[in-house]
């Protein structure tokens, strides 16, 4: 099924990110769609598209692109000024959002989407841990009932596209409904995934849903036993990695997908379930509280 037929022509991304960089790399090389990319700091998006140029032309020498591919794809990117906002992506077919994990900001930007977007395009979102049916609600607004026809209308169109970090590299993408998801919007989002090259696994709109709920407890009890001066980082980490062929140990993971995301998806594991397995660590609290957040920033369980 080619995405033409599923009406996704143009996309829209917002957050210029890890995550947002890496969503916009793969619908512009893979699913060969224009994307119009958006992030509130300017610095973001130059930073963002300079490591797009990068992948691109590391691809091109190891000679897995022809350079007119990178071209393309580069070309296919575009750059929605700040001054235009969310304004300047009305046109899209689908927007995939991937700001950072806070709910109060995810409500705020499904609400302007909803308003400004495009009334058939599809929303989604790249959480990793928050309720996609309390995101889709967010979409409606205050003087539309979510039970009418036209609040179940404007809510069916959320869904959540859960990718991974690095995005081009990891072939995963989790697929999750809200309760108000339309079968249609559940199945071209699903297509879009596949034409990004993706493998797709469905979850329900659980707290983490499959990959965050079984991955975070697990970081956060290697924390724990780093915390309780069971193992060096060090040992702990190797263990994983020789002992359970893992790419990476955890520390080292938990320091490359961001200590604070690592906390938000925690907390919200934790607010969601109310059971204390998910509870964070102490240790993974203080080093937020200390503003080392792992690799984007240099310091994490290790320096970078
Ligand atoms: N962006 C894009 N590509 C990247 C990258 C990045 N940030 N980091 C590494 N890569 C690419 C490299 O360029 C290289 O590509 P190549 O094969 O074309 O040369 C390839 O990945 C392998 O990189 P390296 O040889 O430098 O290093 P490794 O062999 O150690 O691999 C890794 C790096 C792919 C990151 C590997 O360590 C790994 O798979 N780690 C686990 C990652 C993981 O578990 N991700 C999921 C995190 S959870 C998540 O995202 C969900 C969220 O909700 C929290």
């Amino acid at each position: 099924m080619s995405i033409v037929a599923h009406n996704i022509r143009k996309i829209g991304v917002m957050g210029a990110g890890q995550m947002g960089t890496g969503i916009a790399l793969v619908s512009a090389l893979r699913a060969k769609v224009p994307v119009l990319l958006y992030d509130r700091s300017p610095e973001q998006t130059t930073k963002g598209l300079a490591f797009v140029d990068k992948l691109l032309e590391k691809d091109v020498n190891k000679g897995r692109i022809q350079s007119i591919d990178a071209k393309e794809a580069k070309d296919r990117i575009h750059i929605v000024g700040h001054e235009e906002g969310i304004k300047g992506m009305r046109d899209v077919d689908m927007v995939i959002e991937a700001v950072s994990e806070s709910l109060p900001l995810k409500q705020a930007i499904f609400a302007s989407l909803a308003a400004e977007i495009n009334p058939n395009a599809i929303l989604a979102t790249n959480t990793s841990s928050i309720s996609i049916t309390k995101i889709a609600a967010s979409a409606v607004p205050k003087d539309v009932s979510a039970a009418s026809e036209e609040g179940k209308k404007i809510a069916g169109r959320v869904v959540g596209l859960h990718f991974f970090n690095p995005v081009p590299v990891m072939k995963l993408v989790e697929l999750i409904s809200a309760l108000q998801t339309t079968p249609d919007v559940l199945n071209r989002a699903r297509s879009f995934a596949v034409a990004c090259g993706k493998e797709v696994t469905t979850s329900k709109d659980v707290p983490g849903f499959v990959s965050n709920a079984l991955l975070m407890p697990f970081i956060n009890e290697a924390i724990m036993c780093l915390e309780k001066g069971i193992a060096t980082k060090e040992d702990i980490d190797t263990t994983l990695k020789l002992g359970m062929n893992h790419p990476m140990g955890p520390l080292q993971l938990a320091d490359f997908i961001g200590l604070d995301t690592c906390l938000a998806i925690q907390q919200t594991l934790y607010e969601g379930t109310r059971d204390s397995k998910y509870r964070p660590s102490i240790l993974l609290e203080r080093m937020v509280d200390a503003q080392w957040y792992g690799k984007k920033n240099g310091k994490g369980f290790y320096e970078y």
